[in-house]
C-alpha cells in the first residue's frame, strides 16, 4: 500500500485585522476578558467583493501548490472543508475548481466544522493509499465573520471566530513508515444542538421568517462551558489514541497542532502531555478561531517557521461542533 504525504502547505488571511479592543465599541466586553478566556487578541474579518470563503481557499491553495513545486494540472481531486460556504448549494469545493481552472476532477466538500480539515485528511489518505489518487488539494476555508453580529446578544460567538484559509498538497508515496501515519474520526450527535445554526434550515416550511431575523436564530449559538468540557475530554483521548495505534510517546511529537478553539484548551492538552512550549503551535492570539482552516493556516506558518522539517512527527488534534473529532499523526 502506498503512503500519503504533505508537499505542499500555503494559507491567506484576509487584510482587515479586528482587535479586541474594536469590539468594546460594538458589544459589552473587555481586550482583558477575551485575553483571559479565549487567548485571542484579534482576528481577521474578510473584505466584501475581494474575498469569499473559495477565493480565500484559491489563494491558500496557490501557496501550497507553488511550495510544493508541482503543476496544478498534476490534481487528481478536491477536498474542501467548511461550515461557511459560498452558497447553501453548490459546495465551495467547484468553485475553488472553476477559479482555478483545474480539470473536470472531483470536488468533495466536508461538513465537520472544526474537524474538517483532519476529516477532509483522512478521506484523502484512504483514496491516496489504495491508489484512487496521486495528488490531492485538500483546503479549509471560513468566511465566518458575516454571520456573527456586533453585538451584545451575539457576543459569545463575535469574540472568538474568525476568517482565513490553509491548503495541502497531498501526494502519493512509497517510503514506508512516512507521512500521514494514522487518522482517528469521531462523532456523538447527541449533542449536535450546543454548538449550532439552526436557520436557515429545513425544519420548517419557510426558510427564513422575519422573526428569525429580530429573534436572532438566524445566528449561530454555542453552549461555551459545554464545549469546553467536552473538547479537554476528547482532544486529548483522541491524541492518546493516535500515539497507541503507532506505539509512539508523547515526547516523541515534535510538534502538536491543536485545532485554534480556545488557548486555555490548548494548554490543558499541552500540560496533560507534558509537552514543553515550543512544541505546541499557536496562532489563535492573530486570528481567533478560523474552524476548518485553523490548522493548515497554522501548518502554514510553522513550516515558515522551519518546524515541521523533514522526519519531524506532527500530531493534530480538533474538537468541534457536531460534536466531531479527530487526530492526524504526520512524519514529514
Ligand atoms: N465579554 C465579556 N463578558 C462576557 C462575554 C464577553 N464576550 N461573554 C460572556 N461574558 C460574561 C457572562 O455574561 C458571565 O457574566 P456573569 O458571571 O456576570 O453572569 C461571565 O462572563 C462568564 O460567562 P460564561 O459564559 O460562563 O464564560 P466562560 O468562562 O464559560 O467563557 C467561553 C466563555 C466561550 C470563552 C468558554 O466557555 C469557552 O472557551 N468555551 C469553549 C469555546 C470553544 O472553544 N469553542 C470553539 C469550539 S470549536
Amino acid at each position: 500500500m502506498y503512503s500519503t504525504q504533505i508537499i505542499g502547505v500555503g494559507h491567506y488571511v484576509p487584510e482587515t485585522i479586528i482587535t479586541n479592543t474594536e469590539l468594546e465599541k460594538y458589544m459589552d466586553t473587555s481586550d482583558s476578558w477575551i485575553t483571559e478566556r479565549t487567548g485571542i487578541k484579534e482576528r481577521r474579518f474578510f473584505t466584501e467583493g475581494k474575498d469569499t470563503t473559495a477565493k480565500m481557499g484559491v489563494k491558500a491553495a496557490n501557496m501550497a501548490i507553488q511550495r510544493a513545486g508541482i503543476d496544478k494540472m498534476d490534481i487528481d481531486f478536491i477536498i474542501f472543508a467548511t461550515l461557511s460556504p459560498d452558497y447553501y448549494f453548490p459546495g465551495s469545493g467547484v468553485l475553488l475548481q472553476r477559479e482555478m481552472g483545474l480539470r473536470h476532477i472531483g470536488a468533495l466538500d466536508i461538513r465537520t466544522q472544526c474537524s474538517g480539515f483532519i476529516y477532509g485528511l483522512s478521506v484523502a489518505d484512504q483514496f491516496i493509499k489504495t491508489g484512487m489518487y496521486k495528488t490531492i488539494l485538500l483546503v479549509g476555508s471560513e468566511t465566518q465573520s458575516n454571520f456573527i453580529e456586533l453585538s451584545n446578544r451575539g457576543r459569545s460567538m463575535a469574540v472568538i471566530f474568525g476568517d482565513g484559509a490553509g491548503a495541502v498538497v497531498l501526494q502519493r508515496s512509497e517510503q514506508p513508515n512516512q507521512g500521514i501515519l494514522s487518522t482517528h474520526l469521531h462523532a456523538d450527535g447527541s449533542y449536535a444542538e450546543e454548538l449550532m445554526c439552526q436557520h436557515p434550515g429545513t425544519q420548517r416550511k419557510q426558510r427564513i421568517t422575519p422573526d428569525m431575523l429580530n429573534d436572532g436564530s438566524l445566528l449561530p449559538y454555542m453552549n461555551g462551558n459545554m464545549v469546553f468540557k467536552h473538547a479537554v475530554v476528547n482532544f486529548e483521548a483522541v491524541i492518546r489514541e493516535a500515539l497507541e495505534a503507532n506505539q509512539l510517546q508523547p515526547d516523541n511529537i515534535d510538534l502538536l497542532i491543536p485545532h485554534q478553539a480556545n488557548l486555555r484548551i490548548s494548554q490543558y492538552i499541552q500540560k496533560q502531555f507534558g509537552l514543553p512550549d515550543e512544541k505546541v503551535f499557536n496562532n489563535i492570539q492573530k486570528y481567533g478561531n478560523t474552524t476548518a482552516a485553523s490548522i493548515p493556516i497554522a501548518l502554514s506558518e510553522a513550516w515558515e517557521q522551519g518546524l515541521i522539517g523533514r522526519g519531524k512527527l506532527v500530531c493534530m488534534a480538533a474538537f468541534g461542533s457536531g460534536f466531531t473529532w479527530g487526530s492526524a499523526l504526520v512524519r514529514f
